[in-house]
């Protein structure tokens, strides 16, 4: 029994004063504060100590009021998510200058509690969507104090610029005072697992601010560091934005500026509450590279700026894309520029139409340390076009069975994934094939619209040749190696058929075992049954029920 656990014992019997006096950190010890970690290229997301991934359900954005979280859990409980991420705006927890309110955060942490789930929580401040419109009103309406940018031509933006030390402190001190609010509330329980600081900040219709201000910043050197991170992409190795980064100086030069903003709101949070911290990103086209900034929210973390953002806000953990992509390949895009060894992978936002749901493969079987579609609540809005037109549990019904095979195995998978190797893809719009490469003694090749037995081409009754309703992508597998010739296989609408690597070419390649089952609460594996014959003939078959299997493979001599 740790020291955590012994002195909870001992306190039980003592009266409230007593209890007052023991050191938050004794009482709080067997709860660690959730931490984000690196290491060898990998991440995970610590909570109470151990890798957790988020299976998140994001409400829509005025859902952050103490009556409509009644119309928010019950969409989170039929989802089967396990972490709320909810927006606290500037404008309702400090509606005056200096006078806090967080009566919303107490109702949200206790009830998420009540609800069992953990909470990842939005800061709407100076940025929302690029915007003000979360800023309360006496920074609002005080352009005087509180700057817009300057437009090319001289106009104002609609924005704030990132440039003004009134705007950071301001910004800066509320975040802070809701930083000491969750320390005070959840020390012990850790309901809190994750913060996101701002909410997809740049700026749209200008690349960056053309103040007398700014423009004086612009002419200054660029910072060496930076220089070095930008590689081949530095066009010097000293002199102004312009004179080093040409065409992109003036991208790159609010990027660096954003970065810095939101690092220091996020390092003085951090001195307050240590929590993992965050920024996601309203999407650069990841097909289109010539796509011009300011058609997309220049300065934001979009993807050709994620090496400016590493060194201008080391205390963001992570930069997180915000996926309403349409096809496949845009998506996946994508997901391939934010896994990198120095960023892990983590959607911040994606569609909830049903299409979406099967890139949680993906995102998972990458390395990925959470998922979280948009717009799961029952308030009766629809954010159609860029998501469904439902507004009932309709809205989660394609997500809710692969957020339970995933969320049943939750600790397992994370565990797999930050220390092992695990693999995964969804189908791709036009269902072509996929192989999965699991080094040198085995690999896999995917496929989608499959009926569970044999080939499609010995279905000659069937003028349309596929099951019905397939013509939808819906599939996924996502795979973790368990040793060298076992793997945890997880499936929705997809058949898997392993094959031989290059090690084992010379030889003949069974299936072992095929186990389907799951894991308990306490991680340990539960048989329920074993696949073979017509199930396991014509390779692994998953239909719309997500199955869980434990494949054991095996060769003979030839
Ligand atoms: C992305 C933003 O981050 C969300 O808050 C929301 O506005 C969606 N776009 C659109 O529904």
């Amino acid at each position: 029994m740790g020291i955590g656990k012994a002195c909870r014992v001992i306190t039980f019997g003592l009266a409230a004063t007593a209890l007052s006096m023991i050191p938050a950190y004794v009482w709080a010890a067997d709860k660690p504060i959730p931490q984000f970690v690196q290491k060898n290229g990998k991440h995970t997301l610590m909570v109470d100590g151990a890798p957790f991934v988020i299976l998140g359900g994001q409400a829509n954005n005025s859902s952050n009021y103490p009556d409509t979280l009644a119309k928010v859990w019950p969409a989170i409980k039929d989802v089967n998510a396990n972490t709320l991420v909810i927006p606290v705006a500037w404008e309702q927890i400090e509606p005056t200058e200096g006078k806090f309110d967080f009566s919303f955060v107490d109702t949200l942490v206790k009830e998420a509690r009540a609800n069992n789930v953990r909470l990842s929580i939005l800061w709407f401040g100076t940025w929302k969507n690029t915007g003000p419109s979360y800023t309360p009103s006496w920074v609002k309406l005080d352009n005087k104090r509180f700057p817009r940018l300057t437009n090319k031509d001289g106009s104002l933006s609609y924005a704030l610029s990132p440039h003004y030390k009134a705007t950071l402190d301001a910004d800066k001190k509320a975040y802070v005072a809701l930083m000491n609010h969750i320390k005070a509330i959840d020390t012990a329980e850790r309901t809190v697992v994750l913060m996101q600081v701002e909410n997809e900040v740049g700026v749209y219709g200008t690349e960056r601010d053309y103040s007398a201000v700014a423009n004086k910043l612009f002419a200054q050197p660029v910072p060496p560091a930076l220089i070095k991170q930008m590689g081949d992409r530095a066009l010097k190795k000293s002199g102004t934005w312009s004179e080093v980064f040409g065409k992109h100086a003036d991208e790159y030069f609010h990027a660096w500026h954003m970065a810095a903003f939101c690092n220091e709101v996020a390092a003085a949070g951090k001195s307050a509450y240590p929590l993992p911290a965050y920024m996601n990103a309203a999407l650069k086209d990841p097909l289109n590279p010539e796509q011009p900034a300011g058609s997309y929210a220049s300065g934001g973390p979009t993807y050709n700026v994620i090496d400016v953002y590493k060194v201008a806000a080391p205390q963001i953990d992570f930069l997180a894309p915000d996926l309403y992509s349409p096809g496949s390949q845009s998506y996946e895009a994508t997901l391939k520029w934010y896994k990198r060894p120095d960023n892990a992978l983590y959607v911040a936002e994606s569609g909830n139409k049903p299409t979406y749901a099967r890139f949680i493969f993906s995102v998972l079987g990458q390395q990925g340390i959470g998922f979280d579609p948009f717009g799961f609540d029952y308030t009766g809005y629809s954010n159609y076009p860029l998501g469904t037109t439902e507004t009932d549990r309709k809205i989660v019904e394609p997500f809710a069975p692969l957020y339970k095979l995933f969320g049943d195995m939750n600790r397992v998978w994370a565990k797999l994934s930050f220390e092992g190797q695990v693999w995964g893809v969804s189908e791709p719009d036009d269902h072509s094939a996929q192989t999965l490469d699991f080094g040198s003694k085995w690999n896999a090749k995917v496929t989608y619209r499959q009926w569970q037995f044999g080939l499609p081409e010995w279905d000659k009754d069937n003028k349309n040749g596929f099951p019905e309703g397939s013509d939808v992508p819906s599939g996924g597998i996502a795979v973790a190696k368990l040793s060298d010739n076992e793997f945890l296989v997880a499936g929705h609408n997809a058949r898997i058929s392993f094959g031989a690597g290059p090690a084992n070419k010379d030889k003949g390649m069974l299936l072992d075992r095929v186990e389907e089952g799951h894991y308990d609460a306490d991680g340990k594996w539960v048989m329920q049954r074993v696949w073979n014959g017509d199930q396991t003939d014509y390779g692994l078959n998953f239909k719309d029920q997500p199955r869980l299997l434990k494949v054991r493979l095996g060769t003979y001599e030839k």
